[in-house]
Parts: structure tokens; sequence; C-alpha cells
């Protein structure tokens, strides 16, 4: 049944990166460490098997020491309480997620090293880490660009924001700037779809966008971007509030998700029992 459900894993993953060619990784983590040494501008470029496949590099092989942090020592005791014993490896997926966080991105190192704390064959963690698209096995810029383009951020355009991006860094999805700011990918839906057209930037979403908004958005993120380190803000998303970097949202104005044309039912005043009633 495992080897049935592994060869079933490889078979999907297959799968996505042929439907996928050009579409990229994901993620959710602020990839300070990446580098432009660490980034060619076509180091993140795709071909059909690049979700599925390692191949060793100068900065992503087995033999490249990788250890968590004390303090993420103490979260991943802190996940595993959450998991009888037996069951720990149901925690590879936010441990993953902490190499991440910790090393830039999900390298065979961080991969090697959940396995054997886990006490699961690395194979099956490769497997989960090609799987899900949110584990960058490559370095990607300070800023990663991901841009839904599935049919309802479509209909809103999303090919101007694409265009934009394209225009305005000088890059195709899939490659990053040369001096490693930013990463641009093209994703499928991120679950924003009723603020469309939106890009998920690190941990944030920046949504209801226009081309002029998004070249705004990015101008203040270089800026940001090239600040020395130990001054820019970083946390889990972008450095917001620094250099007129806006709050992630909707950049329109709107609140939320409400109407942008404000209310269009319910406007007249509500009814009581005494409308339909005035015996009552
Ligand atoms: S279609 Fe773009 S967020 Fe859902």
């Amino acid at each position: 049944m495992v080897a049935a459900r592994s060869v079933s894993l490889r078979l999907a993953s297959a799968c996505r990166a042929a439907c996928q060619s050009a579409r990229p990784q994901t993620t959710t983590a602020p990839f300070v460490r990446a580098t432009a040494a660490a980034i060619s501008p076509s180091s993140s470029s795709r071909s059909s098997h690049a979700l599925a496949v390692h191949r060793d590099s100068t900065d992503n092989h087995a033999n490249i020491p990788f250890k968590f942090s004390a303090e993420n020592e103490k979260l991943i005791a802190e996940i595993l309480k959450r998991y009888p014993p037996q069951y720990k490896k149901a925690a590879v997926m936010p441990i993953l997620d902490l190499g991440q966080r910790q090393h830039g991105f999900t390298s065979l190192s961080v991969m090697n090293e959940v396995a054997r704390l886990l006490e699961m064959p690395p194979m099956r963690v490769y497997e989960v880490a090609s799987f899900y698209t949110m584990y960058n096995r490559n370095p990607v810029g300070k800023f990663h660009l991901q841009v839904c383009t599935t049919t309802p951020c479509q209909l809103c355009n999303s090919d101007s924001i694409m265009k934009a991006i394209e225009d305005h860094l000088g890059i195709k999805p899939g490659h990053s700037t040369k001096d490693g700011i930013f990463t641009f990918s093209e994703v499928e839906c991120l679950g924003a779809c009723v603020n469309a057209p939106m890009v998920q930037i690190n941990d944030d979403f920046y949504e209801d966008l226009t081309p002029e908004t998004t070249v705004k958005l990015l101008d203040a993120l270089k800026t940001s971007g090239e600040l020395p380190i130990n001054t820019t803000v970083i946390t889990g998303g972008v450095p917001s509030e620094v250099q007129g970097v806006p709050k992630p949202g909707p950049l329109s104005g709107r609140a939320t998700c409400e109407n942008s044309k404000g209310l269009t039912s319910l406007t007249s005043p509500m009814w009581g029992p005494e409308t339909t009633r005035a015996d009552l």
C-alpha cells in the first residue's frame, strides 16, 4: 500500500510537472538568505520535470550541513507534542516549512535533516516536498512574487499584472532579477478570487491589483529590499510599512471583499413584523 501511495504521489507530481511546465513553485517564506550569487537569473527556470527532480548544485547538495536553530528546535518540540510519538512523521509539513524559513529554501540537506528528526526514510520527505509547491527546492529572491492566473484572476485581467511585472523587472515567470531581490512565478488559484487579480509576496497577499498599483508596489519593495538587512523589518511577510510598502490586502481601497460599488441590495429599511401583520 505504501508502495502504491508512493507511486501515485510520483505520478501526481509528474503529471503536475508536465501540466505546469511554465508554472514554478510557490512559497510562503521570506528568502533573506538567497543572494544574487545564489540565484542566477535563470536558476529557477523550469523544465517539465523541475518539480520532481533534484540536481546537485553548489548551493544544494547532501554534503551541505544543516541543523535547526535552538529557537526552531523548541518549536519542533512543540509541534511534535501534537502527534502520538509513533506518528511523528505526520509533522513533516510544518517542520519542512520551518526548515525552509530558516535556510531560505527546502534544500536536500533540510529534507534529510527532517527525515532524520522524524525517523522517516528520506524518500518519504522528498515525496512530500516535491508534491507541495509551497516548498521551494531551489533558492528564490528576497521577494517571491507569485501571480495567480487561474480563471477568476484571468477574467479580472491578471494578464496585465503579469505583463506589468515582466516589463518593469525585465524577467519572465520562473526567473529572478540579477540583484536577487525578486523571483517571479506564475501560480494557480491562491484562494483570494474575490479580490482578483492578486499576487502573493512571501507570506502576504496583495489584491485588487492594477498594472499601476503593481508597479508602485514593486518599486516600494525594491527600495526596502535595498536597505541593509539589519535596517529592514523582515518577518514572515514583506517589510510592512517600511519605505512606503503598502499593507497587505486590497490595494483598491476596499477593506476586505465588500462590493466595490457599494450596496446594491437590501438598501430599503428593514421590514418589521408590522409590515405584513398590521394587527400585531
Ligand atoms: S483565481 Fe486567483 S486567487 Fe483564485
